[in-house]
């Protein structure tokens, strides 16, 4: 993973969350509410929560004396996420590495992770922390993205980079997010940080945006790829993203667009 993969800031977490959040990561943070609060909770802690869509979906779902620690690596992400929620003294905010979490051995009844092990680079270490923070019989969700090529705009967003950058194709999407994706791999990493079962399901659902060039600028401009293409030169964002505009507009074309998206849901048990 490059080092740049895990900055989400600057002008990132604002787009991340008006563009990218509708198109790919609100269906799934809905789901996982739903199962987390089914499960009545009554302390919770959330890693790489990003700009809280999660947080949003869960938090009117637990109970009122229930506590909420919502953590991520980059402040400015959590920054943007405390923006848009309202005041909810159920729920702190935590800068926080979900490998080195500061919180005390079984003091959660929840761990989860929406869309963020792809980052940690130790995948083994990061659940090991989620496991050490679980209370006895405590429930460990976490969700990753499927290969690439499950999942549409990313794939055609990829090729698209490769146009602009052929010597040296940005390819942050492949990578990293839709990097880790073997459910042999991800089963057999849960077990090795001390979970003895772990529930899996592939979840299918379509990504929707208004148009071509909405679904090129979430992916080019409010995810760590803007990171890559300003590494290789700054002055080609908008060039950059109008190929990928191109390219989804092609498949997809001029008007609302809709692609498929595929994600692995883990659940397991301390
Ligand atoms: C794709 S976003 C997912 C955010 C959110 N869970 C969602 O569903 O929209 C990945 C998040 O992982 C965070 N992240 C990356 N490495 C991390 C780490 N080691 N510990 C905690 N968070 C991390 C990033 O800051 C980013 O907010």
């Amino acid at each position: 993973m490059a080092d740049s993969d895990k900055v989400f800031a600057g002008s990132i977490p604002k787009l991340y969350d008006t563009l990218m959040v509708p198109l790919i990561f609100e269906a799934y943070a809905g789901d996982v509410a739903a199962r987390i609060a089914a499960s009545r909770p009554m302390s919770v802690l959330e890693t790489a929560a990003g700009s809280g869509v999660v947080t949003r979906a869960l938090a009117p779902r637990l109970g009122t004396e229930a506590r909420y620690v919502v953590t991520d690596l980059n402040q400015p992400m959590l920054d943007y996420a405390a923006t848009r929620q309202g005041a909810d003294s159920r729920i702190t905010w935590q800068q926080a590495d979900a490998l080195h979490l500061p919180f005390e051995d079984a003091s959660f009844d929840v761990v989860l992770c929406q869309f963020g092990a792809m980052f940690f680079p130790d995948r083994v270490a990061g659940y090991a922390e989620a496991r050490r923070v679980l209370r006895p019989g405590g429930l460990f969700v976490f969700s990753v993205w499927d290969r690439i090529e499950e999942n549409e705009f990313a794939d055609e967003v990829t090729s698209a980079m490769a146009t602009v950058f052929p010597q040296d194709p940005p390819r942050f999407l492949a990578r990293t997010p839709h990097g880790y994706h073997d459910v042999a791999v991800i089963r057999s990493e849960v077990n090795s940080a001390g979970f003895s079962h772990v529930e899996l399901e592939t979840i299918e659902k379509v990504s929707r945006a208004s148009s071509a060039r909405q679904a090129a600028t979430a992916y080019c401009q409010g995810t760590p790829l803007r990171n890559e293409i300003e590494a290789r030169d700054a002055s080609r964002l908008e060039f950059a993203t109008d190929r990928a505009t191109v390219v989804i507009a092609k498949r997809h074309g001029n008007g609302p667009v809709a692609g498929k998206i595929q994600a692995h849901v883990m659940a397991a048990v301390k």
